[in-house]
């Protein structure tokens, strides 16, 4: 079994991040810029959030917090964002998700410009991805799929499961496994003998939020197994996957904490340096 080390990766993404984002600077004269927009005071949004600011200014990147009252309305919001997006010094706009009741989020989402939508989560990229276009694509699904490619997993006709179909992970993960040329069955809570399913994937992905909900029972000898969860038990982070039981049957997984999560703010970071150099490009008329 090897592990598949996100941690390690995304060090060498953020080395890698810091020094195109000075050749940029160093080129153009601008400070490539993020703004993060965060409503209320969801614990986990706000560590997410200090993690994404101060992995931005490791790379160079500026990024700006934008705390708003959980009480705001739909229409300060929204108004609110196209002021970030007539904002010159923003390349890539976040509203960290989720917001609080009340608020339509992808109506708010949908109001970041496309060219500025770096989490890749408004209807226009979504659409993208769907067709097989370029697309801004999703922090962590794309984050996943660098972290295979940089151990080499060949994806073509792999037999791929995704468990869990959130707009966020689930589904774009699907449409970049199927853009790679893998097989794709996604699961859901809904799915009936999920174990049978789970047991016949090569490559096996899970996004539930449900602690160490995949058993050995449920996985094929020799399988890869990335694991999204994060589900904080006692102050103790655990996966979706029962890593002690699931990983010595397993090629690959990845671990949590220290798998997928430290990549997603890489390929956020990422995505913003894209936006970047698309914004610039449009701009001098290219
Ligand atoms: N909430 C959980 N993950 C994410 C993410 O990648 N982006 C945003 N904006 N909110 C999230």
């Amino acid at each position: 079994m090897i592990l598949l080390d996100g941690k390690q990766y995304s060090k060498k993404l953020k080395e890698a991040l810091k020094i195109k984002a000075t050749q940029l600077i160093e080129t153009n004269k601008v400070t490539p810029g993020l703004a993060i927009v965060l409503v209320g005071n969801n614990p986990a949004s706000q560590i997410y959030v200090r993690n994404k600011i101060k992995d931005a200014a490791f790379c160079n990147i500026y990024a700006e917090l934008f705390l708003e009252d959980e009480n705001i309305s739909q229409e300060k919001l929204v108004k609110l964002v196209q002021k970030l997006n007539k904002d010159d010094r923003f390349h890539g706009i976040i509203v960290q998700l989720p917001l609080p009741k009340g608020l339509d989020e992808q109506a708010i989402i949908d109001t970041i410009d496309e060219a500025k939508d770096v989490d890749g989560f408004g209807t226009i990229n979504k659409g993208k991805l769907f067709c097989g276009m370029k697309a801004m694509e999703s922090a962590t699904p794309k984050g996943i799929i660098k972290l295979l490619d940089e151990y080499k997993i060949n994806l073509t006709g792999m037999n791929a499961c995704v468990v869990g179909r959130s707009n966020i992970v689930g589904k774009p993960m699907a449409l970049m496994l199927l853009n790679k040329n893998a097989t794709v069955t996604i699961c859901h809570s809904k799915t009936k003998d999920l174990g049978t399913i789970t047991k016949r994937a090569d490559l096996l992905i899970v996004a539930v939020g449900k602690d160490r909900f995949i058993k050995a029972d449920m996985v094929k000898e020799g399988a890869v197994v990335v694991d999204v969860g994060t589900n904080r038990i006692d102050g103790k982070l655990y996966g979706d996957v029962d890593f002690a039981e699931v990983a010595p049957k397993t090629s690959y997984i990845t671990p949590v904490p220290g798998g997928v999560g430290p990549l997603t703010i890489c390929t956020l970071l990422e995505n913003t340096l894209i936006a970047y150099e698309n914004i610039l490009k449009t701009k001098k008329g290219e």
